[in-house]
This record gives structure tokens, C-alpha cells and sequence, in this order.
């Protein structure tokens, strides 16, 4: 089958559904393609994206760690949206839109502590409940009353320790979201974990190039050759010849994609090198490999058998887009007389391959943005990459 030809459609004409018909077809059938290329180059696509998906799912922000103690705040954006994340004096983590009552002067920036959020244009002042407390000069103010304008409060979820926040006000509840996997994931006791590795990414690319790499291991034996490539044999596309093996994608009940790897030992080391012993606590499947998925639609998890990583993805712009990865280890294990030294091993591991990968986005983007980019093939490997394209596609261009 020919390729379809995608190149530089009118602006309207790109929400036509007859361009999608064939990234539409499942990953295994003939003729199946990726995306077009302006779903990753075109502002119009992006906001379209904004307005459909990241305006209406639960978005993943991180872990309540970033917030530990009472008057924490951590400032945020995701796709134009700017909000603040807080804990207020009596304990409770709550979500608002970073924006003044009043004027709507952006209030907080970056990460801090507070005892109460002051507008820093006319001084008005917010609990961190988001009660506003003081005003100035407003007597004369006709019907004002401080009650009717409190900070506009945004729904904030939380599951085993990692927040979610959603901006429609009607959506499902998280537990929509999430189905069936916190059952899945429940033996690593996410919630006795801590996040004690944190590096943060500004890419210049497409928010979906990102999501698209932590899918798919094609590009290992490529890109990261020198890295996690040479991990002992049982690593996929090593000891698979010239079929490199699929891990299918696991049945489930719930807005994610889910797959795992059986192999011994841990995969987030690089070669050669040695780390902390197994939890005691793990048992079954999980005890022998790695899982690995995406909560639709910003984040990615990766768990071993002696750490879990995840990462953060804000979308900024079409071409922008901050990554935020975070690792975390039981907490006896950061009790350890030894985890300053040994967990560097697994920091050199995160920081060695997310550089490689980070590294090829903007490569991504460029050769997306060319004019005379077309949509490809999609391998027997990139079905992960590809049900995630299907179920935005039902999402931004509708259900045909
Ligand atoms: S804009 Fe915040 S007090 Fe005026
Ligand atoms: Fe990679």
C-alpha cells in the first residue's frame, strides 16, 4: 500500500478525519502508519490536544514528597495552565489556579514555603486553604465580599503517594483513570517509597516524541548501544536475532498501557555495576523483571525489583515540553549506611540513558517540522506507541 500523502494540509482541513484512517488501524494491520506529522509540528493540533485531552484527564504531578511539610507549594504548568500544588497548615494538599482573584496577577513561582500566598501586585492575601484573608482599600467596593472570591480550586487526587490533578470539574474520578492497575502495581508499596532523584528536562519537541520513546525498545540497540544495550543477554532485541520479541501489551480495565519484562536480577543499573538487594517484600511476577507502562496522558513509570522511576511530562507548547524524571527507593533502603554511595550507580544509570534519549528529541522535532515529512510504518514493537496514538486520535479527532 502506497503512503498517504500528509504534506501541508490547510489548517481546517487537518481535523479531517479521512487523514487518520490509517493510523487508526491497529499496529499489526497492513497498511497501518504513525501519525501524521503536523500532530507533532502544528500549534493548531496542540491546542486542539489541550483543550480535549490535557483540560480533561488527570494529569500526573508528582509526589506528595515535593510538598512534605505544612506551608510547602510547588508552582506548575501543563499546557498553558498554570497552577500551584500546596499543603496547608492543617495538612492537606490542594490544588489552584496560580492566578489573583483580583487582577489575576500569576501569584507563586517555582517550588517553596509559605505561610500565606500574597498577591505581589496589590498585596491581596490567600490561605494556603485558599480562603482569601486580607484585602486592602475594598470598602468601598460595592457587594464585595472576601467569601465570593476564594483562589479557584482545582481537583487534586491522590494514589499510594503520586497527585493527579483535573481540570474539568465533571470528569470521572482517578480511580476511572486508573482501573485495574494500582492492583497490579500494589506489591511495590509505592506508598512506603521515597523520591530521592529528581532531574528536570526543558526539550525542544513535541510532548507525544517523549511518550513515544519510553514505549518502545526499537531504538535500544541504536541509541543506546553503549548504555543499557549491553545489559547482560535476556535484554530484548540482544538475545532476539532479527525479531526482537514483543512484550504485549497486558489486558486491562482502566486509561493506561501496561507491559512486562521478565528478566533477572534489576535493569535500573548500568552494566557492570551493583546495587541494593531485592525487596523482601516483593512476590509473584514482579519479583522477576520489570513493569513498565504510561497512565494516559502524561507520565511513565518503570519499577524493578529495587527502585521505581517515573517520569513528568508538562507540555509547554507544540514544540516545548519539561520532563520531569523522578526515582524513588523503599525508604529503608534510603536508610541504609550505604545509600549515598550506591545509589549514584542507579543516578549515572537515569542520567546516562535519559541524556541519550533526551538528546534525539529535538532531532525528532526537526525532522517532524520538515514540510516534507511523511507518516511511517509502524514496527511489530511500537504497539504500545501506537495504542496510545489510537486513543488519542478518539480523543482529538473524535470516534469517526
Ligand atoms: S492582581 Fe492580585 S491583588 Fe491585584
Ligand atoms: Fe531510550
Amino acid at each position: 500500500m502506497a503512503p498517504d500523502t500528509h504534506r501541508n494540509p490547510s489548517r481546517e482541513d487537518i481535523f479531517d478525519p479521512a487523514h487518520y484512517a490509517r493510523a487508526r488501524l491497529p499496529a499489526d494491520a497492513p497498511g497501518a502508519l504513525s501519525l501524521p506529522p503536523w500532530c507533532y509540528s502544528s500549534d493548531a493540533y496542540f491546542r486542539r490536544e489541550v483543550e480535549r485531552v490535557f483540560m480533561k484527564s488527570w494529569n500526573l504531578i508528582g509526589r506528595v514528597e515535593k510538598i512534605a511539610n505544612p506551608g510547602d507549594y510547588e508552582a506548575f504548568e501543563i499546557a498553558g495552565a498554570h497552577a500551584v500544588v500546596t499543603r496547608g497548615r492543617d495538612g492537606q494538599i490542594r490544588a489552584f489556579a496560580n492566578t489573583c482573584r483580583h487582577r489575576g496577577a500569576r501569584l507563586l513561582q517555582g517550588t517553596g514555603n509559605c505561610r500565606a500566598i500574597k498577591c505581589p501586585y496589590h498585596g491581596w492575601v490567600y490561605g494556603l486553604d485558599g480562603v482569601l484573608n486580607g484585602v486592602a482599600d475594598m470598602e468601598q467596593a460595592k457587594d464585595f465580599r472576601k467569601e465570593d472570591f476564594p483562589l479557584v480550586a482545582i481537583r487534586l487526587e491522590i494514589w499510594a503517594g503520586f497527585m493527579f490533578v483535573n481540570f474539568d470539574n465533571d470528569a470521572a474520578p482517578l480511580s476511572a483513570t486508573l482501573g485495574d492497575l494500582p492492583d497490579k502495581l500494589s506489591g511495590y508499596r509505592f506508598e512506603d517509597m521515597r523520591p530521592t532523584f529528581r532531574h528536570e528536562y526543558d526539550a525542544w519537541c513535541n510532548w507525544k516524541i517523549v511518550i513515544e520513546n519510553f514505549l518502545e525498545y526499537y531504538h535500544t540497540p541504536t541509541l543506546h548501544l553503549r548504555s543499557v544495550y549491553r545489559q547482560p543477554v535476556g535484554f530484548l532485541g540482544q538475545n532476539a536475532g532479527k525479531n526482537m520479541v514483543v512484550l504485549p501489551i497486558e489486558e486491562r480495565a482502566g486509561d493506561y498501557v501496561s507491559f512486562f519484562m521478565p528478566h533477572e536480577g534489576t535493569r535500573a543499573l548500568l552494566t557492570g555495576d551493583t546495587g541494593f538487594p531485592p525487596m523482601a517484600h516483593l512476590e509473584g511476577k514482579i519479583a522477576k523483571g520489570t513493569y513498565s507502562g504510561s497512565i494516559f496522558p502524561n507520565s511513565m513509570f518503570s519499577c524493578h525489583n529495587d527502585c521505581m522511576w517515573f517520569l513528568e511530562i508538562y507540555p509547554l507548547a507544540h514544540n516545548r515540553t519539561r520532563i520531569v524524571q523522578v526515582g524513588c527507593f523503599p525508604e529503608s533502603t534510603t536508610k541504609r549506611a550505604d545509600f549515598a554511595e550506591v545509589s549514584k550507580r542507579y543516578y549515572k544509570r537515569w542520567d546516562t540513558v535519559m541524556g541519550e534519549d533526551a538528546a534525539m528529541y529535538p532531532r525528532m522535532q526537526q525532522g517532524l517540522e520538515n514540510p516534507l515529512a511523511e507518516a511511517g510504518p509502524v514496527c511489530h514493537v511500537e504497539d504500545k506507541i501506537h495504542d496510545i496514538r489510537r486513543r488519542l486520535l478518539d480523543r482529538v479527532i473524535g470516534n469517526r
